[in-house]
């Protein structure tokens, strides 16, 4: 990212601009059972302490054997936290637990059908179905520690039970969003290497049975086709002992989970003894280029800071019922549904379909039916069921203590809609900033200590020390400019380096900050986020939204240039442009521009064909708002397409002084095309 881009692109985002709202203050009650409640813990944890603060983080952990150094910063900004220490995730996520809570629910799974039965998974389940499924893994599958496996599977038990069960042997899981395409699939497929592929055969979704597994036979062809073998399949059944799906089951390649598993009955394994700095994970996230990059999260560093998160932010205890609504595939999936809440020993609970099936009072059914008292959704999701059933959650017997939201700025309006209507005024709200990059939450309140303030995520956590820069490098302290939100200080839950590209992980996160790319001192590497936003008065930071190439849709991330280089795949296409519209349910949503090849008619068909392009390449989540086929694209004489003219066009904003541009005529052409006036 060049300096003149951030300049640029931050001034277009500062469009989300709220007043200052009022604190709301956490009842007694909620401080009565707090976690967290000690006001010198931000006094513990000030800089003068770093990096010793978080071992405080370290010890909510099992270890097999403890720490030799708490940082080891001497390959920096690649660090290695709580070096020399040994444990396993799967073992402090289950194991742990069984002496004195072996029969409590770890998992409620709640089928989209609502005739289905609902599934109560307690730990002692859950231990039995990791061991048989590591089991499997390892001598029918043959993987090993360190090796890499992908997973495109559908929110269900199965998908923790099987992260779990690689998390035991120490095999790198890199789970892929079921809603991603195959194409999407065998590109992470083949970045990470991976030999194996896990799926299921079917899921529901708004009602209809979806065949997944035809996805795994077209990833694993294109994978070969880059070069990486897929040599086993296994498949996970929906319903076990049938199959749900029409897609043939390739002899010698793909394995039935649940008729293997019968081998494997009974079977123990004792989980490897990792290396805290061992990598547990990669999830891969878009960025400013095409490829997606393979976030790589290491073990003791990733779960210490999930489990401190869950605990002090989300307030879990071991006996509360917990619903995260996000979809494991993501990082909110892998932190807060699956390692964190398991950690500490609470129920978590798995929704299946859409939130809003078949109904608006979906969701709070299964929050009355399974006494859910901690909820964590999306502001998108949030405005979803505040459109479609504003009166929903009163008629329904459920008691939120804590609320949060995650994933991108959420409007003073919706927030108090979610605190009044769903909180039913009694649940606290945590508003946390994080990113895929980061493993858990950067900014945010903590609940029995700092009151709420609506549109703002808060404070840098417990450990967490931001700071804002201007688009020169110079820290801006002046209240409510905005600038680039930055951390000063690394920290356990951050990614180690980007899968197999260190230069890249440098370049993007780090180069363009750093006082001193020689230096092995953590001071001279602050990390960039990427984000705009301003800090107010109290040390509150708002977030603005993203400064670079990246689109938040619905709080997932897509990357334009993602986009645009799966547009420029079909043949008529000669320049693709994507820019960020302003949507009232999913916040901001592609709208994608096409200039053709000479010579090529502009049709609806053609429009058609692109999107189709778009959604076989990355999945229905990137599907643009509208393909515009336009005659010319805006462009400076320099040849660069001005895609914030387009954005302006789009959201019937300013489009600005366009007469330096090469070609200025085509603005008002475009701007009829679109807003049809
Ligand atoms: O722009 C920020 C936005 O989501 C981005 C991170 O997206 P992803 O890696 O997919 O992770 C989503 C789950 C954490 C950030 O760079 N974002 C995330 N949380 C918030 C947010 N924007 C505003 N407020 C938030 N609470």
């Amino acid at each position: 990212m060049s300096k003149q881009e951030v300049v640029e692109t931050t001034e277009a985002q500062i469009a989300v601009h709220w007043k200052e709202e009022d604190y709301y203050y956490p009842s007694s009650k909620f401080i009565g059972q707090a976690n967290l409640t000690d006001p010198d813990i931000f006094d513990r944890f000030s800089l003068d302490n770093f990096p010793d603060y978080f071992t405080e983080y370290a010890d909510l952990l099992t270890w097999y054997k403890s720490w030799d150094e708490v940082l080891d910063s001497s390959d920096a900004p690649c660090y290695k936290w709580f070096k020399g220490g040994k444990l396993n995730a799967s073992y402090n996520c289950i194991d742990r637990h069984l002496k004195n809570n072996k029969n409590k629910t770890a998992i409620h799974f709640v089928p989209e059908l609502e005739q289905e039965r609902v599934d109560h998974i307690t730990y002692q389940e859950l231990y039995v179905r990791v061991n048989e499924f590591a089991s499997l893994l390892r001598k029918t599958a043959g993987l090993k520690r360190g090796d890499r496996v992908t997973i495109h599977m559908p929110m269900s038990a199965e998908l923790p039970i099987t992260m779990l069960a690689c998390a035991r042997l120490g095999v790198i899981h890199s789970v892929v969003f079921g809603g991603f395409s195959a194409s999407a699939c065998a590109d992470r497929i083949v970045d990470s290497n991976s030999r194996v592929l896990i799926t299921m055969d079917a899921y529901y979704r708004a009602g209809k049975l979806l065949n997944h597994k035809v996805h795994a036979d077209e990833a694993v062809r294109i994978s070969a086709e880059q070069g990486q073998v897929v040599d086993k399949v296994l498949v996970w059944q929906r319903y076990p002992g049938k199959y749900s799906s029409d897609t043939p089951m390739k002899g010698g390649r793909d394995i039935f989970v649940n008729e293997e598993l019968k081998n494997h009955y009974g079977a123990r394994i004792a989980p490897e003894q990792m290396l805290s700095e061992d990598p547990l994970f990669l999830m891969y996230t878009s960025g400013t280029t095409g490829k997606p990059k393979g976030c790589q999260h290491g073990t003791g560093g990733y779960l210490a800071y999930v489990t401190a998160m869950s605990k002090y932010i989300q307030d879990i205890h071991p006996e509360d019922v917990y619903w995260c609504m996000a979809d494991i595939g993501w990082i909110t999936g892998h932190s807060f549904i699956v390692y964190g809440p398991l950690a500490l020993c609470a129920s978590s609970v798995i929704y299946e379909g859409v939130p809003t099936y078949p109904d608006a009072g979906r969701s709070w059914r299964i929050a009355q039916e399974l006494d859910v008292n901690i909820f964590h959704t999306a502001p998108t999701a949030i405005r979803a069921l505040r459109k479609l059933g504003p009166e929903e959650p009163a008629k329904y017997n459920y008691h939120f203590k804590h609320m949060t939201t995650v994933g991108e700025p959420i409007e003073p309006a919706v927030w108090k809609w979610y605190e009044s209507a769903v909180g039913k005024g009694e649940a606290i709200i945590v508003d946390t900033w994080w990113q895929t990059e980061t493993g858990g939450f950067l900014c945010s309140t903590v609940p029995g200590i700092k009151p709420m303030k609506p549109g703002s995520a808060g404070p840098g956590v417990p450990g967490i020390h931001p700071f804002i820069l201007d688009a020169d490098g110079i820290e801006i302290k002046d209240v409510g400019i905005a600038g680039n939100i930055c951390i000063q200080n690394p920290w356990p839950g951050m990614f180690q380096t980007i899968w197999g590209d260190r230069e890249r992980f440098v370049k993007t996160y780090f180069a363009d900050i750093c006082r001193d790319p020689k230096s092995k001192d953590w001071r001279d590497w602050p990390y960039l986020a990427g984000d705009a936003a301003t800090m107010a008065e109290d040390g509150y930071f708002r977030i603005l939204g993203r400064i670079d190439d990246v689109i938040n849709v619905s709080g997932h991330r897509l990357g334009t240039k993602e986009i645009e280089s799966a547009a420029l795949v079909v043949e008529e296409v000669a320049e693709a442009a994507v820019v960020p519209v302003s949507d009232e349910i999913k916040g901001k949503v592609p709208d994608l521009y096409i200039a053709l090849k000479t010579g090529v008619v502009p049709t609806e068909a053609l429009a058609r064909k692109i999107s189709d392009a778009i959604c076989d390449q990355i999945g229905k989540i990137a599907k643009p708002r509208k393909v515009w086929l336009v005659p010319d694209m805006p462009k400076t004489r320099s040849g660069k397409i001005m895609r914030r003219v387009l954005g302006a066009i789009s959201n019937r904003g300013d489009v600005g002084n366009v007469m330096t541009l090469a070609n200025p005529e085509i603005v008002e052409e475009i701007r009829i095309m679109v807003q049809d006036k």
